[in-house]
């Protein structure tokens, strides 16, 4: 696993598609000079701001589809509006990059949402399955993903301080390791296919729980299986990255295993790729689990195609 400077003075279609290899291979981009970085005075207000004591707010959340900030602890409506203008700049000159540098995923994928990460991360006194500083894969509880990738972009906006990443070994690695253990082949069994058609039945009726694919089912039980792991928190950190002040970085959360070690002040836009934009779809975290499990995990056809189509997907 490496971390990779990107050179944003290549803008050929070559360079671009070799950063998405790179990205899928669970390699990290770093950009040292961020070109969406909120000005000097926008930073120095975000890092004033405070968010919300209420255990459910880990992160102070931008919903970009929504133009709606929530888990803020504003003095008041201006206070608050400022943030959410600020938030919503970052945002929009997030999206606008990735955009540009990856035109391969852009054109279908799902705008997630962004935030603000006001606590130092280092000692952050929260449940387990909350805690960032244990080594984890991403996987959202409410917006499952049925394949699709979670591609998340961070800015460091301390003024002098790195954020600093624990990571570890490639996915393939992870999953031969401890997928099983963790529950992969309990997705699929006649519990889980009845307890999803009961959450089904139990949507009709408008309770609004996520209908989760095995594959957002196992995913979120790898999520925590690894948080409580302690043989893996303890060995598993391989590596360490580090982000100073004004760098951005970029990677598949969803497959980069990751802590944060220490780090105050980030913000962060995530965006869901679908996994028929990957580039190399055998690595895919969906191929890596299936076959494995030797079973389908998603629904519909996009991560079951064949070799020869997904060659097709990108020549
Ligand atoms: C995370 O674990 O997804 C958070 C990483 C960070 O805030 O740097
Ligand atoms: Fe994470």
């Amino acid at each position: 696993m490496s971390v990779i400077q990107i050179d944003v003075k290549k803008q050929d279609v070559e360079y671009k598609r070799s950063l998405c290899r790179q990205l899928e291979q669970g390699n990290i981009l770093v950009l040292s000079e961020t070109p969406f970085l909120p000005s000097s005075e926008e930073c120095e207000f975000l890092r004033e701001q405070r968010q919300s004591a209420s255990a459910s707010h880990k992160n102070i959340a931008y919903k970009p589809n929504l133009n709606k900030m929530t888990g803020a602890n504003a003095e008041n409506e201006q206070t608050a509006a400022r943030m959410e203008t600020i938030l919503a700049a970052y945002s929009r000159g997030a999206l606008a990059f990735l955009s540009d540098l990856f035109p391969d995923y852009s054109s279908t994928w799902r705008v997630d949402y962004a935030s603000f990460r006001p606590v130092e991360e280092q000692g952050r006194d929260l449940p387990l399955r909350h805690r960032n500083d244990l080594m984890h894969l991403d996987a959202f509880p409410t917006r499952p993903t049925n394949g699709g990738r979670i591609l998340r972009a961070f800015t460091n906006l301390h003024p002098t301080r790195d954020r600093v990443w624990a990571i570890t070994n490639s996915f393939e690695d992870l999953a031969d390791r401890y997928a099983v253990a963790a529950g992969l082949n309990n997705v699929t069994g006649p519990f889980a296919t009845t307890r999803r058609q009961a959450i089904r039945f139990a949507r009709l009726l408008g309770a609004k729980l996520p209908d989760r694919s095995p594959y957002d089912e196992f995913m979120l039980k790898f999520h925590h299986y690894l948080k409580s792991n302690a043989e893996f928190q303890q060995n598993g950190r391989t590596e360490t990255a580090v982000f100073p002040p004004g760098a951005t970085w970029i990677s598949f959360t969803d497959q980069v295993a990751h802590a944060v070690v220490s780090g105050q002040y980030a913000l962060e836009q995530t965006c869901i790729v679908p996994f028929a934009a990957m580039v190399h779809p055998e690595l895919a975290p969906v191929t890596v689990l299936q076959k494995l499990a030797r079973r389908k995990l998603v629904d519909g056809g996009a991560s079951s195609l064949s070799a020869e189509a997904q060659e097709r997907v990108h020549v």
